[in-house]
This record gives structure tokens, C-alpha cells and sequence, in this order.
């Protein structure tokens, strides 16, 4: 049987519990990953406790009282904090998902635990390093490509046109999925993933644009678009409720038509 194991300077190792302020009369136990590469250290998990009776109700509240009152330097990524501008994905209880939106009281078990999205290098803490992710973004065109002359007025849809948009215009890019699914952790140099690939269909799909045939003659590709298993981790992990693995399904369909 094949053995993978972890290089020993990648093992979190038990971190510091910092004590609660005052005396918290709801306290919560926070454990979180923290890794700075200039210390030369491993990376450990460091315990703080809130009281919930002074802190918002999401995770990202829970993270801004902790960098604001207990130690400052926690860092993670964050700018909206209303789900739209997808910053503030990290792993928490165990699923990828935005700290903005996860409650902390949906977060099973008795203490939260906060970690950066899997498989993906760590800038620092809960910050992770995403150039290959957006160089993946920048590859599929994610433009309006038209040939014909532009019109006198805006190029028309029609509401039923429009409608095929939905469930695809709503994705903030956060990595959630991408990061979840086992293809992308083994093949990402080359796999698109979840979330490029909904991306990608979000153009196919749209009536105004005119490069369809180049688009899907880009994607056709072993590793690509083909490394999708179907696992589903993708849509079960998504915060904004959106079905990669089907609009994976809907490009492959398309290719396979258009060979017919
Ligand atoms: S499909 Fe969902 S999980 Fe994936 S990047 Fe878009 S919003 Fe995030
Ligand atoms: S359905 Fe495809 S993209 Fe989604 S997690 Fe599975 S292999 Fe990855
Ligand atoms: S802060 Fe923007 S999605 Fe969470």
C-alpha cells in the first residue's frame, strides 16, 4: 500500500492559549492555524476564547475581536464581509466556506476550528497564496468575445436567455470548491478545477458571445476539463449555494454534441 506522509516542517504542532479577556460570560474556544514562513518554525494552532455575548455572530466577527483585542497579529484575508467579494474563505469546522457567512453557531462541535482553504500554499496564517488560481481565471478569457459589429444600442438578450446565466453569475470566486476537490489537490497545474470551469461555462452559456466553438476546443483537454471525477464535493462545499460539478457536466455535454 502506497504511504504518503507530511514533511516534518509542515506538522502543526500545538500553539499558545491565549486567556480570555475579563470573564466571559458565553466563552467559545477558537483553535486556529497560524504559520509564519520568516520564523522558520512549523506551523501551530493557537486556542483563544471569546466570550459570545460580545462578539457578531459570524466566524469573521469572532476573528476581528480576536486581531482587535487579543493578538493582532492574526492575518486573514477579508473586505466585504456580506458574501460577495469572496476574501474571507478559509476552512472552519472542517468545510471550506466564507468566515463572513458561517454562524458561528452552525459550526458543529464544541469549539470552532479555523484553518487557510487545503492544498494550497500559505502566505501566512489564514492568507493563502491564489496566483495560480487567477492565472487559471486569465486563461479561460472571462470577457464578452463578439465578431459580428457592435450594434447601435447594447447587445440584446432575451429573458429566457438571461434566465441560463443564473446559478453561474452569482459565483464570488472564492475557491471554496476548487480547494475541496480532491482532483484539484493532485492535478492543479494542469485540471481547472471547479470554480474556472463554472467560470468558463458562464461564457459558453451566454447568448451575446460569439467564440463558443473556441472556447470548448480550449477546454477540450485530458486534464483540463476530464481530471472531474464527479465527486460533488464541489456544490455540497459551496457558501453561495452553486453547482460546479453541473456546469462541468453541461461543457462535456457540449463537446460530446457537437462530435456527433
Ligand atoms: S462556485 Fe461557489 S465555491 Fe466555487 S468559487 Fe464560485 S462561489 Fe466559490
Ligand atoms: S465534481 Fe468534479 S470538480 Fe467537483 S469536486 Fe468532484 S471532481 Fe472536483
Ligand atoms: S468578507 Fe467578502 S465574502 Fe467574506
Amino acid at each position: 500500500m502506497v504511504e504518503f506522509s507530511l514533511p516534518p516542517n509542515s506538522r502543526p504542532q500545538p500553539g499558545r492559549t491565549w486567556p480570555a479577556k475579563g470573564e466571559p460570560k458565553r466563552p467559545k474556544r477558537f483553535r486556529i492555524y497560524r504559520y509564519d514562513p520568516e520564523s522558520g518554525q512549523n506551523p501551530r494552532i493557537d486556542t483563544y476564547v471569546i466570550d459570545l455575548d460580545d462578539c457578531g455572530p459570524m466566524v469573521l466577527d469572532a476573528l476581528i475581536k480576536i486581531k482587535n483585542e487579543i493578538d493582532p497579529s492574526l492575518t486573514f484575508r477579508r473586505s466585504c464581509r456580506e458574501g460577495v467579494c469572496g476574501s474571507c474563505s478559509m476552512n472552519i469546522g472542517g468545510e471550506n466556506t466564507l468566515a463572513c457567512t458561517r454562524a458561528i453557531r452552525d459550526v458543529p462541535g464544541d469549539e470552532v476550528t479555523v484553518y487557510p482553504l487545503p492544498h494550497m500554499p500559505v502566505i501566512k496564517d489564514l492568507v493563502v497564496d491564489l496566483s495560480h488560481f487567477w492565472e487559471q481565471y486569465e486563461s479561460i478569457e472571462p470577457w464578452l468575445k463578439t465578431y459580428t459589429p457592435p450594434p447601435d444600442r447594447e447587445r440584446l438578450q432575451s429573458p429566457e436567455e438571461r434566465a441560463k446565466l443564473d446559478g453561474l453569475w452569482e459565483c464570488i470566486l472564492c475557491a471554496c470548491c476548487s480547494t475541496a476537490c480532491p482532483s484539484y489537490w493532485w492535478n492543479s497545474d494542469r485540471y481547472l478545477g471547479p470554480a474556472i470551469l463554472l467560470q468558463a461555462y458562464r461564457w459558453i452559456a451566454d447568448s451575446r458571445d460569439e467564440a463558443t466553438g473556441e472556447r470548448l476546443d480550449q477546454l477540450e483537454d485530458p486534464f483540463k476539463l476530464y481530471r472531474c471525477h464527479t465527486i460533488f464535493n464541489c456544490t455540497q462545499t459551496c457558501p453561495k449555494g452553486l453547482n460546479p460539478a453541473k456546469a462541468i457536466a453541461e461543457i462535456k455535454k457540449l463537446i460530446a454534441e457537437r462530435t456527433l
